[in-house]
């Protein structure tokens, strides 16, 4: 197959920062994607519906000319969110989700929720509103072993979380293990997204010949055997596993260092990486639905009707694309691609 044809996908998990950053990265976005949902961990985080609309409209100036691109906008959950802000969250229209970080797991954190219990009464507000949670499905004890962070998070707080409030639809997102595969498998009402990075490569990558912290992320690469349960799951054709590439640019000095930050940059090339994935599990025939149907299906949003193509052609990933004082280093930097979108 020399060509592949697409209906045009969405991005189901994606950071675009703000400012000069925001308008760095987002024509790479544009160019593969019709639509994002828009990961809300700024400094100080998307809180109210009122700080979405603001950033949305920061979005959208920043659309190259010409371009059509839909933000859809998520609100970074608190020990302070009120079920009321939920109730004006689904009213918005523009506000598709609520995220769930744990504090302190990750870049920019630290308004994460303390203990999901806590959240009760707003969880119920969701539940009953139908507006999806997007969970960062990792504990943060410093005991926990980073490898078992997403595993414990699911016995811990996930299945009693399912418990409560069956009917809550939700995201587990940036799956990374093969218990991850099997909970959202047995569970109603539950999705999980999957990033390239974890399709393609397990945690050896980190440290081949000495440690390289482009490859870096949160939740952390794994095991061989938990990739090979993903590409499964991604490549199942099952529509509980869709894409979200989970793109976090970050400068090449603050990854580059002696406390790096954690964040794989996909945007630039994200579909010709899924594509390779998709590929070495035979499955090119599955990449469709899982990139461009089952995310607007379980969003409950119409699919895409333009289309893109992907052709099989060799091309180096640049080292460094222009991004803020330093660069940014694209996943697989100097490597070849052997798919290309026009
Ligand atoms: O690797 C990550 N980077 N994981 C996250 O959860 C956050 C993200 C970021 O914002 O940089
Ligand atoms: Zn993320």
């Amino acid at each position: 197959m020399q060509n592949l044809t697409l209906t045009r996908p969405d991005d189901w998990h994606l950071h675009l920062r703000d400012g000069e950053a925001l308008k760095a990265v987002l024509p790479h976005t544009v160019h593969q994607f019709a639509r994002a949902i828009i990961m809300p961990n700024l400094k100080p985080p998307i809180r109210s519906v009122a700080d979405a609309a603001a950033y949305r409209e920061r979005i959208i100036a920043a659309i190259p000319t010409g371009k059509q691109f839909e933000s859809l906008m998520t609100l970074y959950l608190t020990d302070n969110t009120s079920p009321e802000e939920i109730i004006s969250a689904k009213a918005s229209q523009f506000v598709k989700a609520i995220k769930y970080y744990p504090a302190g797991a990750t870049t920019n954190s630290d308004f994460g929720v303390t203990d999901i219990r806590k959240c009760d009464r707003v969880l119920e507000m969701m539940e009953q509103v139908d507006i999806p949670l997007l969970l960062h499905g990792e504990v943060t004890d410093r005991d926990v072993d980073v490898f078992d962070r997403e595993k414990v998070f699911i016995e811990k707080h996930l299945i009693p979380l399912k418990e409560r409030f069956s009917n809550l639809r939700v995201v587990l997102e940036h799956i990374t293990t093969s218990d991850a595969v099997q909970f959202v498998l047995a569970t109603n009402k539950i999705a999980a997204t999957i990033t390239p990075q974890h399709l393609l490569f397990s945690r050896n990558i980190i440290f081949q010949g000495g440690i390289r912290p482009h490859f870096y992320c949160l939740p952390i690469l794994k095991r061989e055997k938990h990739r090979l349960a993903l590409l499964q799951a991604a490549t199942s054709g099952n529509p509980k596993f869709f894409l979200g590439t989970d793109s976090a640019p970050h400068t090449r000095n603050s990854k580059e260092s002696s406390c790096g930050c954690a964040g794989c940059y996909s945007a630039l090339h994200a579909m010709e990486l899924y594509a390779s994935a998709f590929e070495s599990a035979n499955s090119l025939d599955k990449l469709e639905a899982f990139a461009s149907f089952y995310g607007p299906d379980f969003y409950q949003l119409p699919r895409n009707t333009e289309q893109i193509t992907l052709t099989k052609t060799t091309w180096r990933i640049p080292d460094e694309v222009p991004f803020l004082e330093s660069g940014l280093v694209p996943l697989c930097a100097g490597q070849e691609m052997r798919w290309q979108m026009a």
